[in-house]
């Protein structure tokens, strides 16, 4: 999908189909007014009979037959003009891509990005444009021998003022590449576990890395045992499967700050151990490794777009399989941390793993960790699909990925990590034991990943929110890549590159 940009507007714009965005109790604006005159009137009439209320994401299709340059016209509703946001933006260009793309549609213009409005910039208004857009357009057809032929090829962002040109031209380039990584992390949340395992992620790494001058290495078993990662090796020994732990180094800002590591849990297959998960939806299982995607992707969006701030991505990696040699309930392990985990329930794997990935993180003198794992069932009861959990150790940096949740439309929410949690966690024979009680699972895993960490750190659980089962907005059945953008967003704010 390629996105261009013409100063022109849409009564001259000759293509396959042109994308409007309306604000409510707009329609009388000049430009839907010439249009109506030049299809006598059927535009109106379109409206009213099909009761059509500039709702955002609302579409009304009409095909011009001829008396407008563009074939096919797409209406989409922005909603109140003073209440329009980004996510609405990004919202709107995915219902108007998926009626055009729906339709056979190969090139269309857009007028989404026209003009700023409610505080939004053309390049910001662009950047959501060309995110909704490619989000909405990703399909996962690599293993079906059927594959989905209607493709949108090119996007034209339309705007009369010569002016805008330069600023849509980055807004939309920059969102181009961040839903490419997004993508990126969708396809590899949606392989599956046998093509998916720890050493295809790390594969992957060293991919993007060299593709894009990322500094990436590779620790296998012998290393991370040799490390004192007891964890990851502790979770390993059930798979034969080679673990990995994956490092990548983007330190392009200034030598004098420190880096931001970004953590993400990299399990490619989570059968919840020898404590084995029921068998009903266990095959979703396969996304137990989104927070890694999602800083594999970030560290790609990174990259790519030349950001010029100090960058480590930590992926630790393993399937959690009940085989013969697995750990045990019960069974103690020493963390790189040194702290000492009982691990009482196999299933709670994942804080075992990013346990030793937040302790490596100290190496770095980091400004601060960020990890994000689908860590626990129960922040999916806290929060259900629309909002990830946030924790952490400084309001100042909880506050910033809240904030950078609001505008990527990848939302977060603060929850408590009151010390008192630290009791439910307190082991009878070690330092940690890897479950507490049966109420406040989202806070408990938190608490056991804070022992671990020295430093601002925050942590966010994407165990609702990294995979969906209902198609809605720019998010397809699958993977959501949810992390890239969020990441990317907090990043350019606490760095202070955001442009
Ligand atoms: N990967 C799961 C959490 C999960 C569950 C993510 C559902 C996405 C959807 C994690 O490893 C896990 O199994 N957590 C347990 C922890 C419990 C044993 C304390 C859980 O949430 O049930
Ligand atoms: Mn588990
Ligand atoms: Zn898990």
């Amino acid at each position: 999908m390629k996105f261009s940009i013409k100063t022109q507007m849409m009564d001259t714009f000759k293509t396959d189909g042109v994308l409007v965005g309306a604000f409510q109790g707009e329609a009388s604006r000049d430009d839907l007014k010439t249009m109506d005159k030049a299809l006598g009137g059927h535009l109106t009439r379109a409206i009213r009979a099909r009761h059509f209320e500039f709702k955002p994401g609302q579409t009304l299709a009409i095909d011009s037959l001829g008396r407008f340059p563009a074939g096919k016209i797409v209406i989409v509703g922005l909603g109140k003009r003073t209440e329009l946001s980004a996510d609405k933006v990004r919202k709107a260009s995915a219902a108007g891509t998926s009626v055009m793309k729906n339709s056979g549609v190969k090139k269309f213009g857009t007028t989404l990005a026209s003009e700023s409005a409610n505080g939004l910039t053309v390049g910001e208004l662009a950047q959501a444009s060309a995110e909704g857009a490619y989000l909405s357009s990703y399909t996962f057809d690599s293993y079906k021998s059927k594959k989905d032929d209607k493709r949108i090829s090119e996007i034209t962002h339309l705007t009369d003022k010569k002016s805008n040109v330069s600023a849509i031209d980055k807004g939309a380039r920059k969102g181009k590449i961040l839903a490419e990584s997004a993508c990126f992390a969708r396809d590899l949340i949606n392989m599956p576990g046998n093509m998916a395992t720890p050493t295809f992620l790390a594969n992957q790494a060293k991919q993007i890395a060299s593709r894009y001058g990322i500094k990436c290495s590779v620790l296998g078993p012998k290393a991370i045992e040799k490390l004192g990662m007891g964890g990851l090796c502790g979770v390993a020994r059930g798979s034969h499967e080679p673990a990995r732990f994956i490092i990548l180094e983007w330190m392009k800002g200034p030598k004098t700050k420190k880096p931001i590591v970004l953590v993400g849990k990299g399990l490619t297959f989570d059968t919840g151990g020898i404590s084995i998960k029921p068998s009903g939806d266990m095959h979703e299982m396969k996304s137990d490794m989104s927070g890694g995607a999602a800083v594999l992707g970030a560290m790609r969006a990174a990259a790519a777009l030349k950001l010029k701030a100090n960058l480590v991505g930590l992926v630790p990696s393993t399937e959690n399989m009940p085989g013969g040699s697995a750990t045990k309930p019960g069974d103690v392990l020493t963390g790189l941390s040194g702290v000492t985990m009982e691990v009482l329930n196999t299933d709670a794997e994942g804080r075992l793993i990013l346990a030793d990935a937040l302790a490596y993180a100290g190496r770095y003198k980091p400004d601060c960790v960020v990890d994000m794992a689908t860590l626990t069932g129960a922040c999916m009861v806290a929060l259900g699909h629309r909002a990830s959990g946030l924790f952490g150790n400084d309001e100042k940096l909880i506050d910033q990925i809240r904030k950078a949740g609001e505008r990527t439309g990848e939302r977060c929410w603060p929850m408590p990590l009151w010390e008192e949690y630290d009791e439910d966690i307190k082991s009878d024979i070690a330092d940690v034991k890897n479950i507490g009680p049966r109420w406040g699972g989202a806070i408990t895993a938190a608490a056991f990943l804070k022992k671990h960490v020295k430093g601002k750190w925050a942590h966010v659980d994407i165990a609702g929110t990294a995979y969906t089962n209902s198609e809605n907005g720019y998010l397809k059945k699958g993977g959501v890549g949810l992390g890239v953008r969020l990441m990317i967003d907090f990043v350019e704010h606490r760095t202070g590159v955001y442009k």
